[in-house]
């Protein structure tokens, strides 16, 4: 034994250690040295992948989903986006959750509510409605609507032809807080106290109902296309053009002016035909929709090729430029307000 300490001891030293982590581990304890690198990163480390859901595919297999369940059986008609390298863990990015839900002439989604946030873009159809809070709003293509943190909503589809949007929610933050909660009513519909618009119209417009108090996140339940779309062709008209985002707006809470939901927040843009953005990057894994016109997003040095209602993903950190070969509209929805109010967000080049 002590011709082999002198021999090796190195090796005897390393068998020292190892004997010392397993006897540590009967004590629920673990060395940090051995896993330092890991835990503590140089750089933002992730699993998410880059990744684009091409429109026509995902809406084909919605369509059939639709002839297999109904939106009252299922509750919420949806195929999630799953990163490829998530799979089985409904999710997007590390943070975020997102779906493509669809609901067919005549159905409804009965009223429900969660401790996570959703936000809805619309994407396909006409008339449908997702009511918040007494407020029946209806959709169009390019809405975004905002069913805020435990705020009651069902929707309905009363046209004659489906309707399809895009969800994303933060649950994957909230059950990484383990603090979600979900509660069912006996009824299908909420009752409706207040006309389609009635929110937008009272703290979209430059004025604020005297005496309502602040909130966390934004009263209003529908930001309509009609109503954003021509401010990012102003600002485009104007040469209000950032180099990287193109002519790009920031949903807003008009209480504060911030996010319009605590984890989550949204922006429109609209890019110039041949727009070639420069390289940029954040710490906020980012989901794009192409709204209008068809481009190349390049990130981490693969291209994704986009066009009208296609969804994409950019991984937290991760270096992408926007191309667009036509003049082109993006919504995009990522985590940064959850991030900035940990003190942890960044962007860089
Ligand atoms: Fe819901």
């Amino acid at each position: 034994m002590a011709v082999a300490t002198v021999s090796n001891p190195k090796h005897n030293i390393e068998a020292m250690r190892q004997a010392f982590y397993q006897r540590i581990a009967n004590n629920d304890l673990a060395p940090l040295w051995t896993v330092m690198r890991a835990v503590v990163t140089k750089e933002p480390a992730t699993r998410c992948q880059p990744h684009l859901w091409r429109y026509d595919d995902v809406k084909a297999l919605v369509m059939e989903a639709g002839g297999l369940i109904t939106a009252e059986e299922a509750e919420r008609r949806v195929l999630i986006l799953e990163n490829p390298a998530l799979h089985g863990e409904a999710r997007i990015t590390n943070t975020l959750f997102a779906g493509i839900q669809m609901i067919m002439p005549g159905e409804v989604a009965p009223v429900h509510r969660h401790t996570a946030s959703a936000i809805r873009f619309v994407l396909d159809g006409e008339g449908a409605y997702t009511a918040v809070e007494g407020e029946q709003a209806f959709m169009s293509p390019g809405d975004f609507v905002i069913t805020a943190n435990w705020a009651p909503h069902d929707h309905g589809n009363p046209s004659d032809q489906p309707m399809l949007w895009l969800d994303v929610l933060d649950v994957p933050t909230v059950n990484f807080y383990q603090a979600g909660f979900a509660e069912h009513f006996d009824e299908a519909m909420q009752k409706t106290m207040r006309q389609d618009g009635d929110s937008l119209a009272f703290y979209g417009s430059g004025v604020l109902p005297d005496g309502a108090p602040a909130i966390k996140r934004t009263p209003v339940i529908n930001y309509t296309y009609a109503r954003t779309r021509p401010i990012v062709a102003r600002m485009l008209a104007a040469g209000d053009i950032d180099r990287r985002h193109g002519a790009r707006v920031r949903y807003a809470n008009p209480f504060t002016g911030g996010p319009v939901l605590p984890t989550m927040s949204a922006c429109l843009a609209m890019l110039p035909q041949g727009f070639a953005g420069e390289p940029y990057r954040s710490t906020d894994g980012t989901i794009f929709v192409c709204v209008e016109g068809e481009g190349t997003t390049e990130v981490d040095g693969r291209a994704l090729d986009w066009r009208r209602n296609d969804v994409f993903v950019v991984p937290p950190w991760k270096r992408y430029a926007h191309k667009a070969q036509a003049q082109s509209v993006l919504f995009s929805i990522s985590d940064r307000p959850a991030q900035e109010a940990l003190g942890i967000w960044r962007e860089g080049t």
